[in-house]
């Protein structure tokens, strides 16, 4: 039985548990310093505060001082944490990770360098391996599309993707990992999955904010919001392909599997809504923050605003909704649904 560590025992970390205890793995769940509340839960028998659905059964659980301990002899990591802390636990689990046989990252986002230089994650981990003296790291498999990680607790259908340099290691794990109900696609292009893992969020903001019109106006805005989501797709593809994505991936499961689930009901939409209704963007954010809901999609926006500059400054003119979305997020005076509908309405040919 091949044994997995999953680092971060929030939502998706733990509910990634499920199909792996489900496929045979022997799955271990190491929390951060953050997370002693929701290993409480879970030692006690309760549903995870997060997804509000029980760990699945074998789960070992480890906390943040037994790292060392949940790392021996894992074959395979898992990094689970959010965007934010991907840098500090990867050094921090570096020794395990090294002997491990693949690295999996369900976390989305990007990560500047010292230099200010933006990196996608794979690369950001491989650059922080090389600073700590390790040259070589294991296989990483980049994981997205659709999944609510309460959904996928729960059992309930859901389609993913696992993207690998390799394709023969992502097919191999997606053999490996898949139940009746935990469906994995393979692809070897990490590019395309990581540009479109942070981007969806950053575009769920913008979704969101039609939605958050209609709340505050009582009337729908049903025609903005599917323009925005075919903008969405269109820049996701356009900037992969730029960056060296294949351009199917923004139109699968990555792109818009992940857009329609996120816009649907993720903590980016919701943020959006609040935007959409009227309230400050940053005063939404404080409270989110208040209520333990990270926004990834604004450091996403400021981020991929900084790659487009640095790596891809000939499509900005191309890139409207993310440009519309930085603008909102830096507080704009013009009214949100003409700064929207101005960047995802056609214009002359
Ligand atoms: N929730 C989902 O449905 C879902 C689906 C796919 C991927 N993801 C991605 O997985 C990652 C984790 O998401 P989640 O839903 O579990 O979030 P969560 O807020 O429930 O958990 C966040 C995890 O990151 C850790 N963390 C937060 N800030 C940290 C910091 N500064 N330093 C170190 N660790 C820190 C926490 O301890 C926790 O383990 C995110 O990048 C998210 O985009 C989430």
């Amino acid at each position: 039985m091949p044994s997995i560590t999953v680092l971060g025992a929030g939502a998706m970390g733990s509910a990634l548990c499920t199909p792996l205890a489900d496929a045979g793995w022997d799955v271990r769940l190491w929390g951060t310093w953050l997370d002693d509340h929701l290993i409480d839960a879970c030692e006690a028998g309760k549903p995870h505060p997060r997804t509000n659905e029980p760990l699945a059964d074998g789960v070992k659980l480890y906390r943040v001082d037994d790292l060392e301990e949940a790392l021996d002899g894992a074959d395979v990591v898992v990094m689970s944490v959010a965007s934010v802390g991907v840098p500090k636990i990867t050094e921090m689990a570096l020794p395990g990770i090294v002997k491990a046989d693949a690295l999996w990252l369900t976390s989305k986002g990007f990560n500047p360098d010292e230099d200010g230089k933006i990196q996608l994650l794979p690369d950001a981990i491989r650059r922080i391996a090389k600073e700590q003296g390790c040259d070589e790291l294991p296989p990483i498999v980049a994981i997205a599309g659709p999944v609510k990680a309460n959904e996928c607790a729960a059992r309930k259908p859901t389609a993913t993707i696992f993207g690998c340099k390799d394709l023969e290691v992502a097919k191999k794990y997606a053999r490996l990992a898949r139940t009746e109900n935990y469906q994995i696609e393979a692809t070897d292009d990490e590019v395309g999955v990581e540009i479109c893992a942070p981007m969806k969020n950053v575009y769920a903001i913008a979704l969101g904010i039609s939605d958050g019109l209609e709340e505050g106006t009582g009337i729908p805005h049903h025609n903005l919001k599917a323009a925005t989501f075919t903008q969405a797709v269109r820049e996701m593809s356009k900037l992969g392909v730029h960056l060296g994505a294949q351009p199917q991936t923004a139109y699968g499961l990555p792109g818009v599997g992940d857009l329609e689930v996120t816009g649907l009901s993720g903590r980016n939409k919701v943020y959006g809504v609040r935007i959409g209704r009227g309230e400050k963007p940053d005063e939404a954010l404080a409270e989110m923050d208040r209520l333990e809901q990270t926004v990834e999609g604004v450091p996403a926006a400021g981020l991929a605003r900084k790659l487009v500059d640095q790596s891809a400054s000939d499509i900005r003119e191309n890139l409207p909704l993310l440009a519309a979305v930085v603008k909102i997020l830096n507080g704009t005076e013009e009214p949100i649904k003409q700064v929207i509908a101005k960047a995802v309405l056609p214009r002359e040919p």
